[in-house]
């Protein structure tokens, strides 16, 4: 889609749609119109539309205006407009249209600037949400927005957010084809390919074989990739925009969880598909750090396998050594991404990290407390934490932190081994996050359980139903100001 900007007066825009964001109940503002234009528009306000937030109407324009139809969309009550509320009624607003087949769309920007905000998250908000994934449909339809003119003054500040949320908002959509595609095509294989894409002069990829981590001492991540034919593949890359200690970020890399021998119930397992979104954002993050230069040192850790349950798959009651040296009793074979997160982990510490943060989708717990609503997050470093609360204010990608004590150790004790992995029902999202932390110790770290928030299942305002792809926009968000 193209996205230009433009100092020229609503009136004189031609496209199928202007787009005019309201008020709740003030149909005043936009008197640059024209007179008939004003008419319609406060006839509009008194019967079907009252400017409520995410309320749209759509009213063919007179036809003494360029734009050959206006779209009014509520942002509601003045006091409580905010930046995220524009950002849906961007995702609305651009959706709507897409849907009606419109392809040329003007925005006004005379009521958020009056507001004091940016249009850019109205954007941002757009972009978003007109994703589609249609790959696999018979049917092809064309209706795909490709243009929109922001109508306002332009200025470095609007070009360079105008920018950042291009860029990542591109990533985002890298990301949720990844976790869209069923893991039949999104294979371990095919997401190293889909890493080495992102190979390029300051990005460098590499991928790790089987035979790579055996060398490595990676037994927990094996056991994982036992029970499955395909081969697993620990993808490692680099970018490297200043010369600093580099931030690890870790994504766990399920391209399906079965559940192993501790089997799932069939119902909703299709979505286990998902169980890789934590690695799908890494990539995104990276390559939206690269192709925003930033300048910070990252390396992304991506342990990808399936977690199936054929002949040589590893069983309840196995013991595996990681590469710390720390042995795993395994009691449960679905609690599989704690296994490969482990090893992850410890391979990170050789790169003398700042700070690791791993993204993962890890527990049911998650969603069963927090919903489809927020990330939970556990770490043990609280400047981390607070400004990975910043960023979720800034993104609305919003996170909870759920606490770490040291009691939740005894959970984790095995009469046989180091350590076992899972502590039983109760605090199950905690107890995931604490074996973690058994890894990372004294590194810097933070865990962000995206269970309940990487797949909708029902459309949000610039969510399509699916792979929401979070976690790129909090963590780009976080990497803005990042200097350790
Ligand atoms: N990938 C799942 C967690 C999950 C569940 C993600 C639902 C998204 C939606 C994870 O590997 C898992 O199976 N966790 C178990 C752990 C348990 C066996 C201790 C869980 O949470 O049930
Ligand atoms: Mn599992
Ligand atoms: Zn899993």
């Amino acid at each position: 889609m193209n996205i230009s900007i433009k100092n020229i007066r609503e009136a004189d825009c031609p496209c199928d749609a202007l787009i005019l964001p309201v008020t709740e109940g003030d149909s005043g503002i936009n008197s640059k119109l024209g007179a008939s234009v004003q008419h319609l528009i406060k006839k509009a306000f008194t019967k079907e539309f009252k400017g409520k937030h995410n309320e749209i109407l759509l009213i063919p324009s007179p036809g003494d205006i360029k734009p050959e139809r206006i779209l009014l969309v509520g942002l509601g009550k003045k006091g409580d407009i905010s930046a995220e509320k524009i950002r849906q009624a961007g995702g609305k607003a651009a959706a709507y249209l897409r849907d009606m087949g419109m392809k040329k769309l003007a925005l006004s920007t005379r009521d958020i600037a009056s507001l004091k905000l940016s249009s850019v998250n109205f954007i941002e908000g757009a972009l978003l949400g007109i994703y589609t994934f249609k790959k696999y449909k018979g049917e092809k339809n064309n209706k795909a927005l490709d243009n929109i003119t922001i109508l306002s003054k332009t200025s470095r500040e609007l070009e360079n957010k105008l920018k950042w949320a291009e860029t990542v908002a591109s990533s985002v959509f890298f990301a949720r084809d990844l976790i869209n595609t069923p893991s039949n095509d999104m294979t371990p294989t095919n997401l190293a390919r889909a890493a080495l894409s992102l190979n390029k002069k300051n990005l460098f990829v590499k991928v790790l074989e089987k035979k790579d981590a055996e060398k490595l001492g990676m037994r927990a991540y094996l056991s994982v990739a036992k029970g499955s034919n395909e081969p697993p593949k620990f993808i490692v890359l680099e970018y490297k925009g200043a010369e600093a200690k580099p931030l690890v970020l870790i994504g766990k890399s399920i391209t399906f969880d079965s559940g192993g021998i501790s089997l799932k119930p069939a119902d909703g397992m299709e979505k286990m598909k998902y169980d890789m979104a934590g690695g799908a954002a890494i990539l995104g993050i990276i390559k939206a750090a690269s192709e925003m230069k930033l300048p910070v040192h990252l390396i992304g850790l991506l342990p990808a396998t399936e977690n199936l349950p054929g002949g040589a798959a590893t069983k309840p009651g196995d013991i595996v050594r990681a590469i710390t040296g720390k042995t795993v009793e395994i009691i449960n074979t679905d609690a599989e991404g704690r296994l490969i997160l482990a090893d992850a982990i410890g391979y990170a510490k050789r790169f003398k990290p700042v700070a690791i943060i791993d993204i993962a989708t890890l527990t049911g717990a998650c969603s069963i407390a927090l919903g489809n609503e927020a990330i939970a997050m556990m770490g043990n470093d609280k400047k981390l934490i607070d400004r990975i609360k910043k960023s979720s204010e800034n993104t609305y990608e919003r996170v909870w932190e759920m606490p770490l004590y040291d009691e939740y150790k005894e959970y984790l004790k095995s009469d046989v081994a180091d350590i076992k992995n899972t502590g039983g029902k109760n605090g199950s999202l905690v107890t995931a996050a604490y074996f973690l932390y058994e890894f990372a110790e004294k590194t810097p770290w933070v865990h962000l359980d995206i269970a309940g928030t990487a797949w909708v299942d029902k459309d949000k305002p610039y969510i399509p139903k699916g792979a929401s792809g979070i976690g790129v926009r909090l963590i780009m968000d976080l990497l803005k100001d990042f200097r350790p």
